[in-house]
């Protein structure tokens, strides 16, 4: 039976190559690449979501980016977001399908660490809150670590996305141990009664070594994608993608 793995394509370093050349000209015809075409394009290939990052810098996906997609595309749009009053007024607005509250670090490239839920409970709770009832599904993008799961589904998540960094840029048994404590905290999670999701330096090449790590429902993946769409296009990055996926182990 093939497996139900979900994909949600992270989208932002589109956005990132428009920015370094039209970021202040944002409304001329020739700004390009398309945020909303090439995620129409991921659509049509079969990715499940479409994901993007409005960070308060701006660097990449801006306000207008988000409300395009939420208008645009056919699948779900999953906004990852810092728990900032800003950006959780955009949110309740946009209406994604799903919100994954990350932590901001304005120095960092990219997302670098799991959000610290355990020691913010009571401001994340008021913007799970805001959100579960404005429609949207919350998941906390956390570290594999037991207090990290149970904090998120304490404050009422739906949902966990564990951050596969560590994971990612470890090797034999570093990465085994990675593997290790992602499965117990996806079974934990699980238990709890959460959806288990995951992202951070997926690749194709890598994915077969997550596999051991049970109950995954969707896997955000950007920085492969795009730099494959570079070579092979994206629609075909994406089904490369998707053709790992049917790999995992089915429930
Ligand atoms: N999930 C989350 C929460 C992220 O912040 C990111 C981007 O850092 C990703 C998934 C995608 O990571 P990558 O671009 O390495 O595939």
């Amino acid at each position: 039976m093939p497996s139900n793995l979900h994909l949600g394509v992270n989208v932002d370093h589109i956005v990132t190559l428009r920015q370094v050349r039209y970021r202040h000209m944002l409304e001329s015809p020739n700004a390009e690449p398309s945020v909303l075409y090439t995620a129409l394009l991921a659509e049509q290939a079969g990715a499940h979501s479409i994901t993007i990052h409005l960070r308060a810098d701006r660097r990449h996906i801006q306000d207008a980016d988000v409300f395009l997609l939420r208008e645009g595309i056919q699948t779900k749009l999953n906004l990852e977001m810092g728990n900032t009053a800003e950006i959780l007024a955009i949110a309740l607005k946009a209406k994604p399908d799903f919100v994954c509250m990350v932590p901001e670090n304005r120095e960092e490239v990219t997302t670098e660490g799991g959000l610290d839920v355990a020691g913010q409970r009571e401001a994340l709770k008021t913007t799970v809150g805001a959100l579960e009832s404005n429609g949207t599904r919350v998941s906390m993008f956390i570290d594999p670590d037991p207090a990290q799961v149970r904090a998120s589904a304490d404050i009422g998540a739906s949902m966990i996305e564990l951050h596969t960094g560590t994971f990612a840029n470890h090797f034999g048994a570093e990465r085994a141990a990675e593997v290790a404590r992602l499965k117990a905290a996806a079974e934990l999670g699980h238990a709890l009664g959460l959806q288990i999701n995951a992202g951070h330096g997926l690749t194709t090449t890598n994915l077969p070594d997550l596999w051991p790590v049970p109950h995954l429902a969707e896997l955000n993946i950007g920085h492969h994608i795009v730099s494959r769409s570079i070579v092979v296009g994206l629609e075909s990055a994406v089904k490369e993608m998707l053709a790992v996926l049917t790999t995992y182990p089915a429930k």
